[in-house]
C-alpha cells in the first residue's frame, strides 16, 4: 500500500511498546489510527500524548474476546468509514518449563496472542476483502521461528502466528484478493513492557506457572524460572528501540513485504533450525540468543 495518508490503522496492544511506536509512526504518515489495548488508563495517556500527532481514536478492547474485536472494528468504522491497516499486535508472555504451566497459563497466553490475532483477521479480513484494498500486519517473534527454552507457550502461539499469517497470504492468493497484503512481525528482543505482561493478566486465582508447584520449598524448577525472568528482563533492556521495529513495519506496509525480520543478526538461528530439520538431526538446544 503506497500511500498512507488519510487512511485508517488499527493498532491491537497500542498502550505501550511495539503497538505504540507503530501507532505513533502511522500517525506521522498521516493515517488516522485507533488505538486499542486492555489496559485502560495508560491506553488514555497513550492517547493524550499521541493526540498533536494527527487523528486518533482509543478503544479499551481485550483482543482475546471475539466480541470485543468485531465492536473494536465497528468503533473503527463508525469514526472513520473504512479500515485500511490492522495490526494483530497485543501480546504477553510467561516463562518456565513445560510442564510446569497451569492450563491458565495456557488459556491467557493463547487467549491474547494466538486467538487475539484469529479475531482480528477473521474481523477485518472481510471488509478489506470487500474494498478491495488493505494491509493486516501479525506480530509473531523471533520464538515463532525457533524454540528457545524456557517459552513453551509463547513459542507455541507465536509459531502458530506465523502459520497463520503465511496460511493467509495464500489463501487471499488463492481467492484472488490482490489488494490485500499480509506481513507478520518477527522481532528480537525489543524494549518494551513484555516482561512485565502479568499487569494485564485476568485474577484466574492462581499466580501462573508457580501455582502448579507443590510444597513450601524452593525447587529447581522455581529457581530456574527466576533466573530466566531476569535474563528476560535484561535481555529486553537491552533490546533494539521500538521506533525502529516501527519503521520496519511501515516499510513493510508500503513495500508489501511479508516476512519482518527486525534483527539480522538472529536469522542463522532460523536458517539452522531448517537445515537441521532436513537433516533429520535434534533440535539445537540454545542457552538464549545473545549467548550465540
Ligand atoms: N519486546 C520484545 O522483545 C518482543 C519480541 C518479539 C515479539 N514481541 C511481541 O510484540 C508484541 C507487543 O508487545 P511489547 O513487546 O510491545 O510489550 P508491551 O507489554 O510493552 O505491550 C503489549 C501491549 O499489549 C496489551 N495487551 C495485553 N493483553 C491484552 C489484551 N488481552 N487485549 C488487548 N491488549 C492487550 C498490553 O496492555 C500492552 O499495552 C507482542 O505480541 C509481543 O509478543 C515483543
Amino acid at each position: 500500500m503506497d500511500r498512507l495518508d488519510e487512511k485508517v490503522a488499527v493498532v491491537t496492544g497500542a498502550a505501550s511498546g511495539i503497538g505504540r511506536a507503530v501507532a505513533h509512526a502511522l500517525l506521522g504518515e498521516g493515517m488516522k489510527v485507533v488505538l486499542a489495548d486492555i489496559e485502560a488508563p495508560a491506553l488514555a495517556r497513550t492517547a493524550t500524548e499521541l493526540a498533536d500527532a494527527g487523528e486518533l481514536l482509543a478503544v479499551t478492547c481485550d483482543v482475546s474476546d471475539p466480541d470485543a474485536v468485531d465492536t473494536l472494528r465497528d468503533a473503527a468504522l463508525e469514526r472513520f468509514g473504512a479500515v485500511h491497516v490492522v495490526m494483530n499486535n497485543a501480546g504477553v508472555s510467561t516463562g518456565g518449563p513445560v510442564w510446569s504451566h497451569t492450563p491458565a497459563d495456557w488459556e491467557w497466553v493463547l487467549g491474547v496472542n494466538l486467538m487475539g490475532v484469529v479475531n482480528g483477521v477473521r474481523s477485518f479480513t472481510p471488509l478489506m476483502i470487500e474494498q478491495g484494498e488493505g494491509h493486516i500486519v501479525n506480530t509473531a517473534s523471533m520464538a515463532g521461528l525457533s524454540s528457545p527454552p524456557f517459552m513453551a507457550v509463547y513459542n507455541v502461539s507465536k509459531h502458530a502466528v506465523v502459520a497463520l499469517s503465511e496460511t493467509l497470504f495464500g489463501d487471499l492468493a488463492l481467492v484472488g484478493a490482490t489488494g490485500v497484503g499480509v506481513s507478520v512481525l518477527c522481532p528480537g528482543w525489543v524494549q518494551t513492557r513484555i516482561h512485565e505482561a502479568a499487569r494485564n493478566r485476568p485474577d484466574d486465582g492462581t499466580s501462573g506457572a508457580a501455582a502448579s508447584d507443590a510444597g513450601g520449598a524452593e525447587s529447581g524448577e522455581d529457581s530456574a524460572r527466576a533466573g530466566f525472568a531476569e535474563l528476560a528482563a535484561s535481555l529486553i533492556a537491552g533490546g533494539i528501540n521500538p521506533d525502529d521495529v516501527a519503521a520496519q513495519v511501515v516499510d513493510a506496509i508500503r513495500s508489501r513485504r511479508f516476512y519482518v525480520l527486525t534483527h539480522p543478526e538472529w536469522v542463522p538461528m532460523v536458517t539452522g533450525r531448517v537445515e537441521r530439520i532436513a537433516a533429520g538431526e535434534d533440535p539445537l538446544v540454545v542457552g538464549l540468543p545473545a549467548d550465540d
